[in-house]
């Protein structure tokens, strides 16, 4: 079998799959941001990437994309309840968002998970080359690196946690913490969102397993098992030294602004805000329809602004693309029923004929729509209750190369480190949010340009490739900058 030197392991493929007409399976790079950062690296390694394909019981044969190695995971119906809407979706990813939807612990979602990681593990295990780097990612695959370090110890070994990861308050609510602590520790350096994150990882492994840790620095005894370390040789006490620290992620920043910059796309920008009825401010809100990105949250804080006069239909609206995301999970079928209510009830409301108070989209846009929309947007309404990063941030920030616009940002996402500039708020303070509301719409231009100015060159110098070139010389160079232990 064909043997990498560098190999990708995510729950999702770089490849969506398109099914044809005639019946054919075509694949299309997707236009997520993990995969636009690794292909500069993809290009100069001999590369694989393992993920799984998005549907039940796909037996596909692995196969090349522009030079990927493409190896698609099968999982079962019931693999993809227990393990990715239930243990991922429904138990991880409200424990990691601190709690904003109380998580399902199941023991089935649990071994339906470790099922899966090993099943994931394996892969690579097989595809790897002697020394070869592999990164694994996100909160689906904790236990691969520990399960790939058991049988290849030759392998380095890297993690990123692309969304938070929670305070050992909560985290010690997760019946199974030692395992996903352990799991995680197979890797030799663990990248996080914000250094709050690593952080809180750091500390759990302090409380949970009495590691020594210094600074980013965990000390993990070699082996971790008390029975197979008394029988091997190894001397007493021997560590291996496990990197946490935060790598905050980006997006590819040029290429938005250089699709900003296409004359057609200006001109759909223009045709948006005709649509739209040329309204004096067009807010604009694009989230995956997720509880953790306070949509609920920002329809309030709207809709009091218009019922208290402050703003009138006629001058303003609020377009709200709010992208369908795991869709059979019931707490993302109860969220998408009550915005849908409180959207039906602000337009019923305050809309007059030809003035609609929001413009809601359940659907998602391609990558030209999304930058058309931000062009004709004057203002970012990004509202997260908690979340890793944010790009929806960056990626307004990037395209407005007319120095135009206002971002109003939640503290509560990873982006509020950097982008400072931004109108700061906290979600739950919903008058705090009608005020920075307010002061967006009502912002002189000089005090737009210079902010927007300063937000430009942090999300344009710190680009998602520089990420992954980050993440991964630290991962080559070792704790220590001198080179790998042995
Ligand atoms: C977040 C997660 C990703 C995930 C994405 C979309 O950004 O960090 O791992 O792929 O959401 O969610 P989905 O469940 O559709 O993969």
């Amino acid at each position: 079998t064909r043997q990498f030197d560098f190999v990708v392991v995510a729950n999702r493929l770089p490849v969506d799959r398109v099914p044809s007409e005639d019946g054919e399976v075509q694949w299309r790079t997707s236009p997520g941001g993990l995969v636009t950062a690794l292909d500069p690296v993809m290009a100069k390694a001999n590369g694989a990437w393992i993920g799984w394909a998005g549907g039940p019981d796909l037996d596909i044969e692995p196969f090349d994309n522009h030079g990927t190695w493409i190896v698609p995971i099968p999982l079962s119906e019931q693999e993809i309840e227990e393990y990715y809407e239930g243990f991922s979706n429904d138990t991880l990813w409200p424990l990691y968002h601190d709690v904003i939807a109380p998580p399902s612990y199941h023991r089935e979602w649990w071994e339906a998970y470790v099922k899966v990681n090993q099943r994931f593990a394996d892969a690579a295990a097989r595809l790897a080359e002697q020394g070869a780097t592999v990164w694994v990612h996100d909160y689906q695959l904790q236990l691969v690196p520990g399960m790939l370090r058991e049988v290849r110890p030759d392998l380095v070994i890297g993690f990123f946690n692309h969304i938070p990861f929670p305070a050992y308050g909560l985290f010690s609510q997760l019946p199974w913490r030692t395992q996903i602590i352990e799991g995680l520790l197979g890797a030799d350096v663990l990248g996080f969102q914000r250094v709050a994150d690593a952080g809180n990882f750091t500390r759990a492994v302090r409380r949970l397993l009495s590691y020594e840790t210094k600074g980013s620095s965990i000390f993990r005894p070699l082996d971790a098992n008390p029975e197979r370390r008394a029988r091997s040789n190894k001397p007493v006490g021997a560590t291996r030294q496990v990197i946490a620290k935060a790598y905050p992620i980006s997006i590819d920043s040029e290429s938005y602004e250089v699709l900003a910059r296409r004359p057609d796309v200006q001109a759909r920008a223009k045709e948006i805000r005709e649509e739209l009825g040329n309204p004096k401010t067009i807010l604009f809100g694009v989230d995956r329809l997720d509880y953790t990105k306070g949509i609920m949250h920002r329809l309030k804080a709207y809709g009091e602004l218009l019922a208290e006069g402050r703003l009138n239909v006629e001058d303003v609206t609020l377009v709200q693309v709010a992208s369908p995301s795991r869709e059979r999970v019931e707490t993302y079928k109860a969220l998408r029923d009550e915005i849908e209510l409180t959207v039906g009830r602000i337009n019923g409301d305050f809309g007059s004929i030809g003035h609609t108070a929001i413009n809601y989209l359940h659907h998602g846009y391609p990558r030209e729509e999304m930058v058309a929309l931000y062009l004709a947007a004057d203002v970012v309404l990004v509202t997260a209750l908690r979340d890793g990063m944010n790009l929806v941030a960056k990626e307004y920030v990037a395209c407005r190369f007319d120095n135009d616009g206002v971002l109003v940002l939640s503290e509560f996402a990873g982006a509020s480190d950097d982008l400072k500039q931004a109108l700061l708020i906290n979600p739950h303070d919903i008058e705090g949010t009608k005020d920075a509301i307010m002061r967006a719409i009502e912002m002189p231009k000089s005090e737009r340009s210079r902010r927007m100015r300063s937000l430009r060159k942090r999300v344009l110098e710190n680009d998602v490739v520089k990420w992954s070139e980050t993440f991964l010389d630290a991962l080559q160079k070792g704790y220590d900058g001198k080179g790998r232990q042995s």
